[in-house]
């Protein structure tokens, strides 16, 4: 079995970030997304790798490399517009050929692990299987209806009702997709849309199966999920207590340091993810944090944030929360003024002065 990870698109819900950065590469507790999903693809076995890139690949292939770190042979392949899932299922053929294949969203984390997702597809004989999300409001999805184990229909956004089952990015597909694909129509927003093949697969008379996401599954296309996703690792991490003391400050709860890190008259309260060569100076870093490399905090209170690489926060005096700014940002702080919490989606390479 090959993986294809689909790490192209345009991630407009992640502007302005998203202008100068691949969003499967934002970082998680300082890990970037898509490295989750390699981890958890070469941890169900699967060593042969495809990733789709669009207009960001020569990032993502500076980041990812050939696979070597994780022991894979990673394959890049370029879907030159973003037309949909499926057409980038298409754009994979050659790659792909004729072997069964896991396929991954890019900006999907999740908890499960995938070998209960392939087992599935080979016990059942399918033709695919789906992993399935149960949500309170499935009609911002696309939604399955189930019968005896099988999808009995999908409908993408239906209006009413009828089911709260909802598709996950998370796909087991044979060869019998491309012919599905090849008879499906570009949807009303001009996309291939990988709901609309899986339909024809039912219709051509495929069996498809699917599994329930046990643990948590976060889709992290838009801000709040960037954040939940953010909290849900963070929660995962194993407790590392620093060695150094720093002077003047108090470090509790489950933090990860990295290193050459200076933190002075300062409190951390985990769980937080602080990477190395950054500076925290008189200031509070509250639950759910990730600092990134070389950031600058000074006179700052923050919590549920993710600063990226290179950013100077300084001097602001209200919290900073439910935030996620990008590189080398500068934010200095002014008089103070109400409402007291301060809320961001700042792109890279911004100045803000307050
Ligand atoms: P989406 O989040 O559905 O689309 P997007 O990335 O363009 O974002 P937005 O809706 O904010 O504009 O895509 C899910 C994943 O699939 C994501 O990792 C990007 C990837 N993708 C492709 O590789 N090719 C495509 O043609 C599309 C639509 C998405």
């Amino acid at each position: 079995m090959k993986a294809l990870i689909l790490s192209g698109g345009t991630g407009t819900r992640l502007r302005p970030l998203t202008y100068t950065s691949a969003k499967q590469l934002l970082p998680l507790a300082n890990k970037p997304i898509l490295f989750y999903i390699i981890e958890k693809v070469v941890k169900a076995g699967i060593m042969e790798i495809g990733i789709i890139v669009g207009d960001t690949h020569k990032e993502v292939k500076e980041t990812v490399g050939d696979g070597g770190r994780w022991g894979a042979k990673i394959s890049y392949i370029h879907q030159p517009r973003a037309l949909g899932l499926a057409h980038a299922v298409k754009t994979a053929a050659n790659f792909l050929g004729d072997s069964d294949f896991l396929m991954i969203l890019g900006d999907n984390v999740f908890s499960m692990d995938l070998d209960i997702v392939i087992r599935n597809f080979y016990a059942n004989k399918a033709n695919t299987t789906i992993l399935l999300h149960r949500v309170d409001n499935p009609s911002q999805y696309g939604v399955a209806v189930v019968k005896d184990g099988c999808l009995a229909e999908v409908i993408e956004k239906p209006k009413n009702y009828i089911s709260d089952l909802i598709i996950t990015g998370v796909y087991v597909f044979d060869k019998t997709i491309f012919p599905a694909i090849e008879q499906t129509d570009p949807s009303a927003r001009g996309e291939y849309e990988i709901t609309d093949a899986i339909r024809k697969q039912l219709e051509m008379g495929g069996k498809i199966t699917y599994e329930l996401i046990r643990g948590w599954w976060k889709d992290t296309g838009k801000l709040e999920d960037m954040l939940e996703a953010n909290r849900l690792i963070l929660d995962e991490l194993e407790s590392e207590y620093p060695i150094t003391a720093f002077p003047g400050s108090l470090i509790s709860g489950k933090v990860i340091i990295g290193e050459n890190v200076t933190i002075k008259d300062s409190i951390i309260q985990g769980p937080a993810h602080i990477d190395q060569d950054t500076v925290i100076i008189n200031s509070y870093i509250g639950p759910y944090s990730s600092l990134g490399k070389r950031v600058k905090i000074e006179e700052c209170e923050l919590d549920n944030c993710i600063i990226l690489n290179d950013t100077r926060l300084t001097g602001i005096n209200k919290r900073i929360s439910k935030s996620l700014i990008g590189r080398n940002v500068s934010i200095r702080g002014g008089i103070n003024r109400r409402p007291l919490i301060n809320s961001f989606l700042v792109g890279d390479n911004s100045e803000i002065n307050l």
